[in-house]
């Protein structure tokens, strides 16, 4: 067990009984499509440059799937490395749950199709939605199934293909994004706290700053709605990156007063990847040293919500987090929605 977690810490969940069972990570991985897509690309396709992109934004690359790559398939690649990881087969899994807004179509859920995919016969599959923080929401709600008893391995899954509803037009939005997955196979591990708490937040009343217009039961497609370019999303990058901060340092604030723990306890902390001026901001606020925020955005962009589940593979791959470790997950993301997580590794 690392320093970091020897001093103490309180888990939240204990008040409930839950006899010693925890709600642990035992695998992680992800996957990203092979295209890379460099901010010279980009220069040649909208009016901009690699240094704006890199000063506004940190973002060096991100990669694209392939039009035979879907979602689901990005999802089933992360899965199968998570469940190796975890040393689980497929049979074993009892739910599969995606976090994405880019399924492969409005229904079936992508879940179901991860399912086929890994060919998991015996796992229920439901996907959420919470845009970039939906990862943080899948955890929290495969983790009561844990808890709960009703079932002993749960693979949780942030999988997207944004480049499918990025607008190659638009120069606000499309320096931005990039697809990817990233996943995890959550179960009981005994003398582990495994997911401490989660902070989950919403406010609807802003909807509007980060939204696709078409594709829903409000604006179904139409030859108008595709060439007024509605199934692209839209976002007010200012608003947005306002809400961003303060909500993100919120949600971790109360994350690790839960725990009874200060930011210097935490191993690693995982921000969304969405910028790096509000890492650095959100990291500045909570008192975090930089050697602590785990940044990867430069090469993959804002992966919405496989972005902290690659993340956290990546760190765990590069030997930044141990067993033991506090861990604290901070997203945000359009709803607008935002959380914060710790996981005692
Ligand atoms: N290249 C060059 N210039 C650009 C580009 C570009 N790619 N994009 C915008 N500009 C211009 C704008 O037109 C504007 O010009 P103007 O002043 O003449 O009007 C100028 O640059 C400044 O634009 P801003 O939008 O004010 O730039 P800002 O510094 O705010 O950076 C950014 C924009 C990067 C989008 C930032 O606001 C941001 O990161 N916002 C938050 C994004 C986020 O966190 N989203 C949430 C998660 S995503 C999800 O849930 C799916």
């Amino acid at each position: 067990m690392s320093a970091s977690s020897a001093k103490k810490f309180k888990n939240p969940r204990a008040q409930y009984n839950f006899q010693g069972r925890s709600s642990s990570i035992t695998g992680v991985g992800s996957y990203v499509p092979a295209k890379i897509l460099t901010n010279a690309d980009l220069e040649k396709m909208v009016e901009t440059t690699d240094e704006w992109i890199i000063e506004r934004t940190g973002i060096k690359e991100r990669r694209l799937a392939a039009g035979d790559e879907f979602t689901s398939d990005l999802a089933a690649r992360a899965a199968e490395r998570a469940m190796k990881m975890a040393g689980v087969t497929a049979a074993q899994l009892d739910l599969i749950i995606v976090a994405t807004i880019t399924p492969d179509m409005p229904f079936p859920n992508t879940a179901c199709l991860v399912q086929h995919k890994i060919g998991a016969r015996r796992a229920a599959a439901f996907d959420i939605e919470a845009a970039c923080s939906g990862f943080i929401h899948a955890l929290e709600v495969g983790q009561q199934f844990i808890m709960s008893r009703t079932y002993d391995t749960v693979l949780v899954i942030g999988a997207e293909k944004l480049s499918s509803i990025t607008d190659w037009k638009d120069r606000n939005t499309c320096v931005l994004f990039g697809d990817g997955a990233g996943a995890v196979v959550l179960q009981n591990r005994p003398n582990s706290h495994g997911l401490l708490t989660a902070v989950m937040g919403a406010d609807g009343g802003c909807a509007d700053l980060l939204f696709m217009p078409g594709g829903g039961s409000r604006c179904p497609a139409t030859f108008d709605s595709v060439g007024a370019r509605l199934h692209f999303l839209r976002m007010n990058g200012r608003e947005t990156y306002k809400r961003a901060v303060q909500a993100m340092c919120t949600a971790a604030e109360e994350a690790l007063r839960r725990c009874e723990l200060e930011i210097s306890q935490i191993k690693c902390v995982i921000p969304h990847q969405a910028n790096r001026r509000i890492i650095d901001a959100v990291g500045k606020r909570l008192g975090a040293k930089p050697e602590q925020m785990f940044l990867n955005l430069e090469r993959y962009g804002n992966t919405s919500a496989a972005s902290v589940a690659i993340a956290l593979d990546e760190a765990v791959a590069a030997g930044k987090i141990q067993r033991g470790d506090l861990v604290l997950l901070v997203v945000f993301g359009a709803g607008l929605t935002w959380g914060a997580a710790v996981i005692e590794w």
